[in-house]
């Protein structure tokens, strides 16, 4: 396991993943292929360079707050859920605090706390209860030095749903230290018709935060946003203020045409995610060397490699089949590997058959 105790500056997981995202077939990734920008109604006079974004862009304020059905004075607009994590850790966590997050998770989000000067304390969530919230566990890690929970929903690297009961135990744990909780919903529209509306609705402990990068394929837009009460979104704002000023304004008229026609974009992602997920399922029936879960929803799977090495797998796979995965060291899990199924199908079956031939090579 690693110890994440010393203050970071860097993250190994994203030195690695942005250098090994290049595989001709990418199982690597965690979203959606990225969709094009032809595909968008965009002319050119919808756009402009700049334009009135103070605190929000207000087309894009009203766009955001109708799809969550909050108050706009509840959305904090970010470049991408990464700095959304980032403002809402910032906002919270002063240096010695204490945050409780789960194990295995987005190791992003411990590197940005230690980054913080929080002390960092896990809440696992076990394989054998598939990687479900024991709310007990939660209940016995929190102190009053806690400020913060934070969990991903879905789960990364398991695409795992927490229901609204368990978020509402947590919730009532949380309040009884006076701590909040950090939800970050980046995977949870994979649900798509059936996904619960943002644990945001769910109490005040709950901030959220979210994008249309992975579900929607739209990552070149950065389109985050946050769900907090209004007086700490205006605090959220005004952080800001010392790290982003104000975004891309071309990037923010843009995002208002894709949330403009993000039913269609949502359409033709589910469709490629339920014939991937279909696939991936077919390809885990012809191993034994795997102990997996049916891929009901989400864009990742996490297998665990029955015996051998990840990481030798992981290489042998890079260096002689062209295709990536992430080694589950990243996730805590040195058994386990990361399967996303975002990309085009072709890629995905083709990745799926080299990733059988690597299998069976180390398994000689
Ligand atoms: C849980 C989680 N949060 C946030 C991000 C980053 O999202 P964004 O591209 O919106 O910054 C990722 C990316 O992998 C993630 O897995």
């Amino acid at each position: 396991m690693i110890e994440h105790t010393q203050r970071v500056m860097s993250s190994e997981y994203m030195q690695w993943a942005k250098t090994h995202l290049q595989s001709r077939f990418n199982l690597a990734s965690s979203g959606l292929m990225n969709y094009p920008l032809s595909k968008l109604p965009v002319k050119i006079n919808d756009l402009e360079l700049s334009g009135p974004s103070f605190y929000g862009y207000e087309p894009l304020q009203l766009a955001l707050a109708e799809k969550c059905n909050v108050a706009p004075e509840c959305v904090v607009a970010a470049t991408g859920t990464s700095m959304a994590n980032h403002l809402v850790m910032a906002a919270i966590i002063k240096p010695g605090d204490e945050v409780l997050i789960e194990q295995p998770t987005y190791e992003l989000l411990i590197s940005a706390a230690q980054y913080l000067g929080a002390e960092v304390k896990r809440f696992e969530r076990a394989a054998e209860k598939d990687f479900q919230i024991d709310t007990e566990k939660v209940a016995r890690m929190v102190s009053p030095r806690t400020r913060l929970i934070v969990l991903t929903n879905l789960h990364n690297p398991t695409s795992t749903l927490t229901n609204n009961e368990t978020l509402k135990e947590i919730g009532e744990v949380a309040r009884g230290f006076g701590a909040r909780i950090l939800v970050d919903e980046v995977y949870l529209e994979a649900l798509f018709a059936n996904a619960p509306p943002s644990a945001f609705h769910l109490g005040e402990e709950f901030i959220t935060t979210n994008s249309l990068t992975k579900v929607y394929g739209l990552s070149g837009l950065r389109c985050g946003w946050i769900l907090a009460r209004p007086e700490l979104a205006e605090k959220l704002w005004h952080l800001n203020d010392l790290f982003g000023v104000i975004p891309a304004h071309s990037a923010e008229r843009l995002s208002c045409i894709a949330l403009a026609h993000l039913d269609q974009i949502a359409g033709d992602a589910r469709g490629l995610l339920e014939t991937n997920s279909e696939l991936l399922n077919s390809f885990y029936e012809t191993r034994s060397d795997l102990d997996w879960s049916e891929m009901k929803y989400g864009t990742v799977s996490f297998p665990r490699l029955e015996s051998g090495s990840v990481d030798a797998l992981s290489s042998l796979l890079i260096e002689k089949y062209e295709t990536s995965v992430v080694p589950g060291r990243f996730f805590e899990n040195r058994q386990h590997f990361r399967i996303g199924i975002g990309c085009e199908t072709a890629m995905l079956k083709e990745g799926l058959e080299r990733l059988g031939k690597a299998l069976d090579e180390i398994a000689d």
